[in-house]
């Protein structure tokens, strides 16, 4: 299995992948193809695994920002990960993630946001976000599934602010 960044033949098998892990809806496959040709599409943080030639898992990392009075900061959001349904359970999204992070770390991003299972995303160091003094107002959801994960060290304890979502993630909604 090989961990690689997305390129152009990918796109259509990645657009499959994330209709069949999603429970053959394309809502997540869309709102990649929304990010792709968006300004917060980050080619090196669209990240595929490679299993015998075929593509198993995708992770997107995209731009957004979090504001506040002082003004915005650029954030990093995760979504979507998809493994396909035979390959889960093996691993494929843990490496994913952290590859993920690894890079956005890289690229010089201090703080990466998602909407994902309290279950799952602990362990790679997401915590709950707005006991950090962020919000998100442009979806519902409850507090421990809107998380954040700080890739350098201090960026928590200096941040504050909306978590805002770029139009590309309303797009795809809208297109249904
Ligand atoms: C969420 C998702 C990407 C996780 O991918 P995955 O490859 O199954 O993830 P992992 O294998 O790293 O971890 C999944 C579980 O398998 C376990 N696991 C990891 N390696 C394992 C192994 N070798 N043997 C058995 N179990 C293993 C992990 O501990 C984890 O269990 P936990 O959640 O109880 O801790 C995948 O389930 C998926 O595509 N779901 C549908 C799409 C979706 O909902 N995406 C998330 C929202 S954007």
């Amino acid at each position: 299995m090989r961990i690689r960044t997305e390129t152009k033949n990918d796109f259509k098998h990645v657009f499959n992948l994330n209709y069949t892990a999603f429970g053959n809806r394309d809502d997540e496959a869309k709102l990649v193809e929304q990010i792709r040709f968006s300004d917060g599409f980050i080619p090196e943080l669209s990240i595929v695994a490679e299993a015998q030639g075929d593509i198993v898992g995708h992770l997107l990392l995209s731009k957004a920002k979090l504001t506040n009075e002082d003004g915005d900061k650029e954030v990093v959001v995760l979504a979507p990960v998809a493994v396909l349904p035979e390959f889960q359970k093996k691993g494929i999204g843990s490496k994913l993630i952290k590859e993920g992070l690894k890079r956005a770390k890289k690229e010089g991003y201090g703080l990466v946001f998602l909407i994902g299972h309290p279950d799952y995303y602990p362990k790679f160091g997401f915590q709950p976000a707005r006991a950090h003094g962020m919000e998100l107002t442009q979806f519902q959801v409850p507090d421990d599934v809107f998380m954040v994960c700080e890739l350098i060290n201090g960026e928590l304890e200096n941040s504050v602010g909306e978590l805002h979502y770029p139009k590309a993630f309303f797009a795809a909604a809208t297109q249904k």
